[in-house]
């Protein structure tokens, strides 16, 4: 994916679900290719196959299991995932944490079908641990922080100043987003002025009056 970029969350959101997901991730192309911003979306797995045939920005799987292909049934093998054509997945969310181990495994599963891979961690402890395993992106979002109207950006600038300069310490190829409550331009600007490469989001767009307002006013803090 290009950098900087906005990361969109579709997580399990009902008004990102079925139809109205369908025109959340069209909102998103239009948004991209009207402010020139790199967006990328995570729409629900149910969907997967669907964004990546219709919109022409970068998908991500919100998750893929460490489970062989083939009798694997209501997992998601990342050979599944990157039959779709998606270009990446996100690893170790919040909502679905794993155990470090297993994110070792799965970010060389996805590197070797070309997925990239963006691991959400916690704390500074979990993000250099992760960053020390490879992957292309790690992000970073306090739970505590994720849902609310409070950006990470002004609620806790340190966490993403000390991500940032610690991801470099270990492991310079490892770029650095942040998330939780990200909901404004000033706070997409904070994040880049941070040293992050972006952002990774949720409830701004999916749970905004209007996701395209919204995620043209996002984009707004890159350009
Ligand atoms: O994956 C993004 C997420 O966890 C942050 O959610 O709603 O605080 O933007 P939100």
């Amino acid at each position: 994916m290009r950098t900087p970029v906005i990361v969109v969350n579709f997580k399990g959101y009902l008004e990102a679900s079925g139809e109205q997901g369908l025109s959340l991730a069209k909102i998103c192309e239009v948004v991209a290719m009207e402010s020139s911003t790199s967006i990328v979306i995570a729409p629900q797995m149910v969907d997967l196959s669907l964004m990546v045939k219709t919109v022409n920005i970068p998908v991500f799987a919100q998750h893929i299991d460490d489970v062989k292909a083939g009798s694997c049934t209501g997992h998601i093998p990342p050979e599944g995932v990157a039959a779709t054509g998606a270009s990446g997945t996100l690893l170790n969310h919040s909502e679905h944490r794993l155990k470090l181990a297993d994110i070792d495994v799965l970010i060389h599963r996805a590197s070797a079908l070309n997925l990239e891979t963006i691991v959400c961690t916690n704390n500074l402890a979990v993000t250099k641990a992760c960053a020390e395993l490879g992957p292309d992106y790690v992000a970073i979002e306090p739970p505590e922080l994720i849902g609310g109207d409070i950006s990470i950006t002004s609620a806790d600038p340190d966490i993403v100043k000390n991500a940032v300069k610690d991801v470099k310490a270990l492991n310079p190829d490892v770029g650095v987003l942040c998330g939780a409550g990200v909901k404004t331009s000033e706070d997409v600007k904070m994040a880049l002025e941070l040293g992050t490469v972006g952002v990774l989001l949720a409830s701004g767009v999916t749970k905004a009056k209007d996701p395209k307002d919204a995620l043209m006013e996002l984009a707004s803090g890159i350009n």
